[in-house]
């Protein structure tokens, strides 16, 4: 008799040939660090998400029991986990779109700068698997700092031999999704009509919302502009409080997250005109790497758009958020000695 486990395996095996054999659409995704704070709601809503076919579930603790959990939910894609560093190239052989939320937060007190030590070295080791083994995957990066990984997993792919800078993109998502929501709250709006392009980084004020092209068009007094500038630059910080030790933003990330791997997706199947904000190598500004509106597509970000007129508040943003920017990339120049 074969045991619970080979039925589990071939029932699995036969739900994916089915699917196949039916030609049903869909993209293998895999999830880095899915049994984390993000990564758990992230995986049940890729789970739920019509454009997966495939959910690889890889975390060096506790990826068993979550893939266990989310398989049991009806809807099309066939989960599988995948525990620890041996299995990490089953866990990215094979896949379309590789999202990484793998590595620790922020604790009160801490900027995500404070994270680079540990989350560094992090994202070098499962870049590394994915030069090996899906060197043509997009690659969606959500561990912080977003500034600093972003510049190091290019630098891994450099080494390798892999990398395309149009496959790698840094999620800020959550940013515009706060800047949606913040801006939808002070005009009055539903979140849903409004649309807020954040550029420049992921941190402090590197993340700069671009006010002035809010849409739908609405003026914005001083004092409006400045207060939504600042709570949008501190949204992160606003959570991490709130969780007092417990954590940060894990559950509108994980929402965030979704949106703009949907949104890849959507690239990858050829749609037209997808259009998200998300931090690329870049020649917007004279800085290696930015944050701006791109155009997804079957090759990943095919297309980066320049900011577009900015007010005399934004400039001066600007230049802010291109110095401390300046500052977490050159950050990256400085560690290979001891990571690579
Ligand atoms: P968490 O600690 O709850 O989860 C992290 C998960 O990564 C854990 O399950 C852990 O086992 C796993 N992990 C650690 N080392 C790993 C490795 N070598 N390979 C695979 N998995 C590994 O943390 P949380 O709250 O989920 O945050 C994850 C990351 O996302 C943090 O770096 C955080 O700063 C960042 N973040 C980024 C945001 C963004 O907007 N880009 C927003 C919020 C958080």
């Amino acid at each position: 008799h074969p045991s619970n486990l080979q039925m589990e395996e071939n029932s699995s095996l036969r739900a994916a040939n089915c699917r196949a054999k039916g030609g049903a659409p869909g993209f293998k995704v895999a999830i880095l660090g899915a049994a984390g704070g993000i990564g758990q709601p992230l995986a049940m809503l890729m789970k739920i998400n019509p454009l997966v076919s495939v959910l690889h579930l890889y975390d060096v603790v506790n990826s068993p029991g979550v893939t266990a959990d989310i398989s049991h939910m009806d809807t099309g894609a066939v989960v599988r986990g995948f525990l620890g560093q041996p299995q990490l190239e089953s866990a990215l052989t094979g896949m379309d779109l590789v999202i990484i939320p793998a590595g620790v937060p922020r604790k009160p007190g801490m900027t995500r700068d404070d994270l680079f030590n540990i989350n560094a070295g992090i994202v070098k080791t499962l870049c590394e698997g994915i030069a090996k083994c899906c060197p043509n995957a997009i690659v969606n990066l959500i561990s912080n700092p977003v500034n600093s990984t972003v510049p190091i997993a290019a630098e891994v792919f450099k080494k390798s031999g892999t990398y395309d800078p149009k496959r790698l993109l840094g999620v800020t998502m959550l940013d515009v999704v706060r800047a949606n929501t913040f801006v939808a709250e002070v005009l009055g709006l539903d979140p849903r009509e409004v649309d807020v392009p954040v550029v420049g980084g992921h941190s402090g004020v590197t993340i700069l919302p671009l006010l002035s092209q809010v849409k739908p068009p609405c003026t914005l007094t001083k004092e409006e502009s400045e207060y939504l500038t600042n709570r949008i630059q501190n949204g992160g910080t606003e959570v991490v409080e709130a969780k007092a030790g417990a954590g940060s933003a894990t559950l509108s990330m994980a929402y965030a997250a979704v949106k703009f791997a949907d949104a890849c997706l959507r690239g990858l199947r050829g749609d037209a005109g997808v259009v998200e904000c998300a931090f690329v190598a870049s020649q917007v500004t004279e800085l290696p790497f930015f944050a701006s509106k791109v155009r997804l597509g079957r090759t990943g970000a095919e297309e980066i758009y320049q900011l577009g007129p900015l007010n005399e508040y934004e400039r001066v943003g600007l230049e802010k958020a291109k110095k401390e920017l300046a500052g977490s990339i050159q950050k990256v120049g400085n560690f290979p000695q001891t990571i690579f």
